[in-house]
């Protein structure tokens, strides 16, 4: 039989009417996937409560915010600052391990290119070093970010384009 040919992954910018969605893939990223490398007291303290709709949107309209499709279904996406910063890479548990975050990636790698970004810099959880690992960045330094009593370890990592 062989395998499957997986379902094709778009990349688009992101609309207004995708603060919902990737508000609830952000809940949904942390609250399960980030579990496999964090205790559920150090997952809280991430998501931090309730955030609201509003405040989310303003946000992605601060930075270039790129959502990923699959199977018609909203997957996940990524925010891109001016200065190369990429703030946030998120996929929903129902599409990990699919080439998402990848996708991602590389679609933010060739807009940063477009726009002479020279450098790409984010700091990446555990679960996404290795993600940001494959994609070519490298760490530059470890460090421990404390949130609400709990200690919450990330890498500071770049890639230069
Ligand atoms: C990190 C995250 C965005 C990855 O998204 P994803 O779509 O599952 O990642 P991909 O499928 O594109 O993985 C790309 C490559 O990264 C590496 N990788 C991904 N997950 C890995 C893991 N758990 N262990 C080792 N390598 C891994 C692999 O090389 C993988 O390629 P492969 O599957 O062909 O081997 C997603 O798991 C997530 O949202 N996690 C929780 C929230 C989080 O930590 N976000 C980042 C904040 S900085």
């Amino acid at each position: 039989m062989g395998s499957q040919p997986d379902t094709a992954i778009a990349i688009r910018p992101y609309l207004p009417e995708d603060a919902e969605a990737t508000l609830r893939i952000f809940e949904r990223a942390v609250s399960i996937s980030a579990l496999s490398r964090y205790t559920r007291g150090q997952v809280s303290a991430w998501l931090g409560g309730p955030r609201d709709l509003a405040t989310w949107a303003a946000d992605r309209a601060r930075v270039a915010t790129f959502v990923a499709e699959r199977g018609g279904e909203l997957a996940g996406f990524i925010d891109l600052a001016g200065d190369g910063y990429v703030d946030r890479l998120f996929v929903d548990p129902d599409h990990g391990r699919r080439g998402v975050g990848r996708a991602l990636l590389q679609h933010v790698e060739a807009e940063a290119r477009r726009l002479k970004i020279p450098i790409l810099t984010t700091h990446a959880s555990l679960v996404a070093r290795p993600v940001f690992q494959a994609s070519g960045f490298t760490v530059v330094y470890p460090e421990t970010v404390h949130k609400d009593g709990e200690r919450l370890d990330r890498f500071f990592m770049r890639r230069s384009l």
